[in-house]
């Protein structure tokens, strides 16, 4: 049965846990081109991905990935970084000014990165194959950066680890078209449109959250009322967002995409 691309989007779900059957160079190599057919900003490609099966490396990256399961189960894990190396070098032998030590080139690459690692998530999909994003990759950037010894302008923003699922989780639930598409010009929401944008959300994802022991524990000893305290108070804290945040930032100085002065 072949689906056709709307249908392999709608079908989407992240996979957390993985069959050991490792993935196919052939297969591995049919879905990494999907990735090369992304847009890009000029055409620059500016963008790399990190393939990484090798077990021992994995393990290595499985702190920095705050210890998720997955980055030891599932066969492959891909890092997209933005990539302004391999443009930088060729234009060193063409004798060209060199302008993409900024923040404007590594964001540029980074949304060149975030394009193509969709790509290539939705050809595995069409093939079988479960992804499943890590925002840990970001968080930890620096260190990411060290262990895949990424040099000087390439820095990673998006990740996933890939391979056969081991499980098949109902869909998630997504907020109304309405809440999300403005028309012409943005309509900002007033309080009582936001609880509707919210309604199913509030009751689906507190469920979630309520049914994983780990969460139902944090959430008695935070005292937690309601799933929006739940992202802010347990999950992407003031503090622990800050932290990440030093570490980008960190990051982007040391792989040389500060010169923005
Ligand atoms: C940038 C990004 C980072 C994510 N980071 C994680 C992660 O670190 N761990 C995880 O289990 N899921 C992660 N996810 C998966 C989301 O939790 C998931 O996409 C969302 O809950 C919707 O579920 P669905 O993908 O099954 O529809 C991430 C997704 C994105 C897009």
């Amino acid at each position: 049965m072949s689906l056709d691309i709307v249908d392999i989007i709608q079908r989407h779900r992240s996979i957390r846990k993985y069959k050991s059957n490792k993935v196919p160079d052939e297969l591995l190599n049919k879905i990494l081109q999907a990735g090369l057919r992304a847009s890009s900003s000029g055409n620059m490609q500016s963008w790399s991905v990190v393939v990484t099966r090798d077990q021992n490396i994995r393990k290595t990256l499985f702190k920095p990935h705050f210890e998720q399961q997955m980055v030891l189960e599932a066969p492959v894990l891909m890092t997209f970084c933005s990539d302004f190396h391999r443009m930088r070098l060729w234009l060193k032998e063409k004798d060209a000014p060199d302008n993409f030590d900024n923040l404007m080139s590594f964001m540029i690459g980074a949304i060149d990165a975030t394009l193509a690692s969709q790509n290539i998530a939705l050809a595995a999909e069409s093939e079988g194959l479960g992804v499943c994003y890590m925002g840990t990759t970001l968080a930890s950037c620096y260190e990411i950066a060290e262990i895949l010894k990424l040099p000087h302008n390439v820095v990673p923003v998006v990740g996933y680890v890939l391979g056969y699922p081991n499980e098949n989780p109902p869909l998630r639930d997504r907020l109304p078209l309405e809440g999300i598409v403005h028309y012409e010009t943005y309509s900002d929401y007033p309080s009582k449109e936001i609880l509707e944008i919210y309604k199913e959300r509030e009751i689906k994802g507190w469920k979630r959250y309520m049914e994983n022991s780990d969460f139902r524990e944090l959430v008695e000893k935070h005292k937690v009322q309601n799933l929006a305290q739940i992202y802010t108070i347990l999950k992407y804290t003031q503090e622990s967002h800050k932290r990440y945040s030093q570490n980008i930032l960190k990051c982007l100085v040391r792989q040389d995409f500060s010169n923005n002065d």
